[in-house]
């Protein structure tokens, strides 16, 4: 069985009901998740997922400051070769999408499911996230295959 771990931080709720849908999304495609708040994830919580899944809104041009220091400690696992995925909903600019890709790319070395999913608040197509959580689950599979 496939695993992936789903960590966010939301503040009014726009990112956690994206991280849901990427969890349905994930199940639809046969990967058992976990989900989390990244204020109290640990390195230990990513240690069996095949995928990690990183959520954040955007809040004044950076991601919420749980997903930096994740993003810190990560820097102590060997992810190279796994998957990465990375999603958040925004206002107008949205910078953490990219930049929590960019860091698992270039930084982790992971194999990122590319372009993340950035929601506009109150604009986003729910289906977009599970579909999201389905593309996750193939690039799960196809990396073991
Ligand atoms: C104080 C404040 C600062 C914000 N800064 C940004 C920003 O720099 N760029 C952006 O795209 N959206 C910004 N937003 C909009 C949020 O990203 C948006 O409301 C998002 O849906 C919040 O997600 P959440 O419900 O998961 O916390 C800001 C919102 C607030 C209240």
């Amino acid at each position: 069985m496939y695993r992936a771990v789903i960590v966010y931080d939301s503040r009014k709720g726009h990112t956690e009901s994206v991280a849901r849908g990427i969890e349905q999304g994930l199940r639809d495609g046969g990967v058992e998740v976990t989900l989390k708040k990244a204020t109290g994830a640990t390195l230990n919580d990513l240690k069996d997922a095949d995928a990690v899944v990183l959520g954040s809104p955007t809040y004044h041009g950076e991601m919420m400051a749980s997903l930096r220091t994740l993003l810190f400690e990560m820097e102590k696992a060997d992810l190279r070769g796994r998957v990465g995925a990375a999603f958040g909903s925004y206002g107008w600019s949205g910078e953490a999408v990219p930049r929590m890709s960019e860091t698992m790319k270039h930084v982790f070395g992971m194999n990122v499911v590319e372009p993340g999913l950035n929601v506009l608040e109150r604009q986003g197509d729910p289906n977009s996230a599970r579909e999201f959580g389905r593309k996750i689950a193939q690039s799960a599979q196809e990396r073991r295959r």
